[in-house]
């Protein structure tokens, strides 16, 4: 082996055992997959004891594993030279970096960029519910390796945090308080930033054993998602590739959705409402399916002439209609602005409660049908998964 690899690889041991490792990138990829540009390695605490935190760079996703540090210095030494050409080492003492070439290499030894290494595990102050320096954020792209939020995904940082403080508060108030263990799904999870922070908080900061489920119709995210958790050690968290409508859900105490598109908000209330969840909690986006079937009775046709007061007439009465569907059905519901539209102008968010009665659905029925009467509205896609499901299980209630 070159003397200047052989260095490189003696700090990256040094620095992995006596702590001043801060991060590793390796570089200049010439191996046989199109798509891998670099792999950015990290020491992380897990369940399993300290570990190298692999993430490979992609062009289009990125791929996380983990390995014991012997492997993963094992697995390193067997890359340098063979698939990655160049190698930058940060630690708290100095920042190498190693250049291989065909006949020779050089490695330069410089100041330290980073004077100390980022926390190995997380490092909680109560109020702190999602910690930055989780992984998995790393991962998803939300922050950087020292667990700074990039400036493009403030805004979905927000949210998460925003949504998991409300999770926590409405757990509080709830039966489901003093839960040794907690079912939840979250419905639509796309990359699945919320799905790990719920789960980070509720087992990692309450320490409940936690089952999780993200539902996903893309594979590809689906995919990705999974390879995370597995990385992250998250072993109750798990994503599975499928529809909602298609999804078979059957004990749930917590059942969210975070812009689930148009009617597939519909879809996971409907799960829900079928499961009977203690809990759902859902944000709704692009209300498509009321807006052409609203036809503005007289007196307001002047004012629904305007596209955009159109637009919040069928949002307001769209989630109005969820909203008193959950009511006939048992819950009691709130619907509440959940974050600034500064942050998502989709900021509604629909929280129902399963009550221990069901309720008389006389009173209900008959507000739904004067709302949709007054705006000339015929379908309403809960209305019709519920009435559909009445008819084919004999009642959900
Ligand atoms: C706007 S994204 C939101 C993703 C995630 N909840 C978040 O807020 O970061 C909506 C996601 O829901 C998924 N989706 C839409 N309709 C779906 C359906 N019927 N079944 C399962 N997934 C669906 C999409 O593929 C997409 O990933």
């Amino acid at each position: 082996m070159l003397e200047s690899v052989e260095k490189f690889l003696n700090e990256l041991s040094a620095s992995a055992k006596n702590g001043s490792l801060v991060k590793l990138t390796l570089g200049n990829y010439k191996g046989a997959d199109k798509q891998l540009q670099k792999i950015n390695i990290r020491l992380i605490k897990t369940s399993k004891g300290i570990r190298l935190f692999f993430l490979y760079r992609h062009d289009a996703r990125d791929i996380a594993k983990n390995y014991s540090i012997s492997d993963g210095q094992v697995l390193i030494k067997k890359m340098l030279g063979r698939e990655f050409f160049s190698g930058h080492l940060f630690t708290t003492k100095n920042d190498l970096h190693l250049d291989i070439g065909r006949k020779s290499s050089r490695l330069n030894v410089g100041k330290p960029t980073f004077k100390t290494a980022p926390p190995l595990e997380h490092d909680r102050k109560k109020e702190k519910l999602i910690d930055p320096h989780g992984v998995y954020l790393n991962a998803l792209g939300i922050t950087n390796t020292n667990g700074e939020v990039g400036s493009q995904q403030q805004h979905k940082w927000r949210q998460i945090n925003k949504y998991v403080q409300i999770l926590a508060d409405l757990v509080d108030q709830s039966d489901l308080k003093d839960r040794a263990s907690l079912t939840i799904v979250d419905m639509g999870s796309g990359k699945g930033y919320l799905t790990f922070a719920a789960y980070d908080y509720f087992k990692n900061v309450r320490g409940i054993d936690v089952k999780m489920t993200g539902v996903e119709a893309r594979s590809d995210l689906a995919g990705i998602s999974n390879d995370v958790a597995r990385a992250s050690e998250f072993d109750g968290l798990e994503f599975v590739e499928a529809t909602i409508d298609s999804f078979v859900l059957k004990d749930v105490n917590i059942l969210i959705a975070l812009h689930a598109c148009d009617t597939a908000t519909d879809d996971a209330l409907f799960a829900g409402i079928r499961a009977n969840a203690d809990l759902i909690v859902a944000a709704p986006c692009c209300h498509k399916e009321i807006r052409p079937q609203i036809t503005p009775p007289p007196m307001f046709k002047g004012i629904l002439k305007h596209g955009v007061m159109l637009e919040r007439v069928a949002e307001t009465v769209t989630d109005g209609l969820r909203s008193l569907l959950l009511e006939r059905e048992g819950y009691a519901t709130r619907l509440f602005e959940f974050i600034s539209v500064e942050h998502t102008p989709k900021n509604n968010m629909l929280v129902g409660t399963r009550l221990k009665k069901s309720s008389d659905s006389a009173p209900f029925d008959r507000q739904i049908a004067e709302v949709k009467d007054f705006y000339g509205i015929h379908e309403h896609h809960l209305e019709k998964l519920l009435k559909a499901g009445i008819e084919t299980t004999d009642g959900l209630r």
